[in-house]
């Protein structure tokens, strides 16, 4: 019986998978468990082959958003509509005043675009008198709904743009929002040719209330996905299996074609992070991973964990007592959260085998994700792990890792920078310790954010480096900004840029191949370069392109540096 309930799961889950992908796109499926009432396919959804050419989860920050007029926006955890976060627009003076997106290159002129972006009054904010009475808005999705019975007021999507010297207006849908649910303002939309400045804003018509903004996306229709060039895992057959990340915009349509033509492994890009998987303590949500993780069995794919400790994406209630304080290194306090990490570790574990037994994709995990700072002595990041429980909790996490997922699971350190000289020491002085004393770390993951500044031979010297310790290496989050280094922003994406950035794929291959078998897998972040994180990160890029695929999901350069460099000229 133990195993025949992971099997159903598994049928049922293709099942559905078959009718997602015959039926086309659907929005965001609804979270389970989140109130929200309207219906998300009709007859305006997004076309059949779509690419995402932007989207915005405020799950690690504002993504870009801004407040407009006296409004400020700032990201709020426990009030999402998916994952742990949301973003909170407040201090509103005027119903015009609310979030603001700039849309300098993503849109393409002439081009439909589908807008969707999801709202809701921030629950215990009040709307003045005589604000908005949800009336009869033009509704992206009109009908029945609780929405509709709790709503305040009306919000608004808007397009401003400059045309011929003029501030031009596009008012696109309306929709009544209420405290009680998230609503969807959702449209099609194409740019004028001439347009300038574009920016996207959420507005209301009457309340000045708080609000909540969730993610949205804005996609495009795709050209159909090569199927005449040969598959990456095939071209690297021979070298390691070729991985990437991947959120849910990833798994239908376009992108899911491409990403199962190309790929044998994925990391779940945010949905196995702590905020996403226990938002509150004992709380745990699992359908984002589960989404992700159906898909990787369904198609064969091994998944690669990412992550249980870090200082980033973790829920503050982990390093807060009972009573609100913050948790210090009493020896009660190191215990509790000890507790809770063994806890997160045990529930994610439980879960993977409950719904998967057997054929449990995720084979590898990063136990814990940048914990190297070369500025300290020992070599370690001060972050509130450290606070609480010193130095050691490295190897906690590792032992807890090994003793809860056992010995068939490989267990990475993995950090970004490694390929810098002092990073690269800090990190197999850590490394070497934890060997010493017997700490369960299987290997290393090198992040391997790089950019076109960035010498091949750096990296080459630090998988020497590794190599000569004797431990795994994992290249887990590849890409290569065609900046020239991390603070270039660059206002076009010049072709011979891609260029050179086909040659540095290129480059880092023919490294990787001088020391065989020292890289176990290699990971890029991101499936095309429309959905890189860097587009957001830490600034606006709009132009950033450290991908293998273009927006359009065709395959650059860089795909050729890595398949077949006499394509490049
Ligand atoms: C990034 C994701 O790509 C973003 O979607 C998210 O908003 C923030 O985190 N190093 C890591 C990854 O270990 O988890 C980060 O991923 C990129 C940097």
């Amino acid at each position: 019986m133990r195993r025949l309930i992971p099997a159903l799961v598994l049928a049922a889950g293709a099942l559905v998978l078959v009718v997602v992908l015959l039926a086309g796109p659907l929005s965001p499926s609804p979270d389970p468990g989140r109130t929200e009432s309207r219906p998300t396919a009709t007859a305006d959804a997004a076309p059949a082959r779509v690419s995402t050419v932007l989207s915005s989860e405020f799950e690690d920050g504002t993504d870009g958003w801004e407040g407009l007029g006296s409004a400020e926006v700032a990201t709020r955890e426990g009030d999402a509509r998916s994952g742990a976060s949301s973003l909170l627009v407040s201090g509103r003076s005027e119903a015009w005043n609310g979030a603001l997106l700039d849309l300098e290159g993503v849109l393409t002129a002439g081009t439909e675009h589908v807008l969707s972006v999801w709202v809701r009054l921030a629950p215990g904010t009040a709307t003045p008198e005589g604000a908005g009475d949800g009336g009869d808005a033009e509704s992206a999705h009109a009908g029945e709904s609780a929405a509709d019975e709790g709503a305040t007021d009306e919000l608004q999507l808007t397009v401003r743009r400059d045309a011929d010297g003029e501030r031009v207006h596009d008012h696109l849908v309306s929709t009544p929002v209420g405290t009680d649910a998230w609503v969807e303002l959702r449209t099609a939309y194409t740019l004028p040719e001439g347009s300038q400045h574009p920016e996207l804003y959420v507005e209301s018509t009457g309340t000045l209330a708080d609000l909540l903004v969730d993610d949205v996306t804005v996609t495009k229709e795709a050209p159909p996905v090569q199927t005449d060039i040969p598959a990456l895992r095939d071209a690297l057959a021979g070298d390691f299996p070729v991985g990437t990340a991947v959120g849910r915009q990833d798994l239908d349509g376009a992108p899911a074609e491409l990403l199962t033509r190309h790929f044998s492994t994925i990391t779940p890009e945010n949905a196995l992070k702590p905020s996403s998987l226990q938002p509150h303590e004992g709380e745990f949500t699992f359908e984002q991973a589960d989404q992700v993780l159906d898909f990787a069995v369904a198609h064969g794919l091994a998944v690669h964990g990412h992550t249980l400790v870090w200082h980033r994406s973790t829920p503050d209630w982990f390093f807060e007592a009972p009573d609100g304080r913050q948790l210090g290194q009493s020896p009660e306090d190191q215990a509790l959260l000890l507790a809770r990490l063994e806890a997160h570790v045990r529930a994610v574990a439980g879960h993977l085998q409950e719904r998967y037994g057997d054929a449990n994709p995720v084979r590898t995990w990063d136990v814990v994700n940048e914990a190297i700072d070369p500025e300290e002595d020992d070599g370690l990041r001060r972050n509130q792990w450290y606070a609480v429980l010193g130095p050691e909790y490295v190897a906690h996490a590792f032992r807890i890792a090994r003793e809860v997922f056992g010995p068939d699971t490989v267990l990475y350190l993995n950090d970004y920078g490694t390929e810098g000289a002092a990073k690269r020491r800090a990190a197999a002085d850590v490394v070497r310790r934890l060997l010493d004393e017997g700490v369960p770390v299987d290997g290393v993951g090198h992040q391997m954010h790089v950019n076109l500044g960035v010498p091949v031979s750096r990296i080459e010297d630090t998988i020497a480096t590794f190599e000569d310790l004797g431990v795994r290496q994992a290249v887990t989050e590849l890409d290569v900004a065609i900046a020239r280094s991390p603070d270039e922003v660059l206002d076009r994406t010049p072709p011979e840029r891609l260029d050179e950035q086909g040659l540095y794929y290129q480059d880092l291959l023919a490294a990787f191949r001088r020391h065989p078998g020292a890289v176990s897998s290699l990971s890029v972040w991101g499936l095309y370069d429309a959905r890189s994180w860097l587009r957001a990160w830490p600034t606006e890029r709009p132009y950033e392109a450290p991908l293998l695929f273009d927006g359009d999901l065709q395959a650059k350069p860089a795909y050729w540096g890595l398949v077949d460099p006499a394509r490049l000229d």
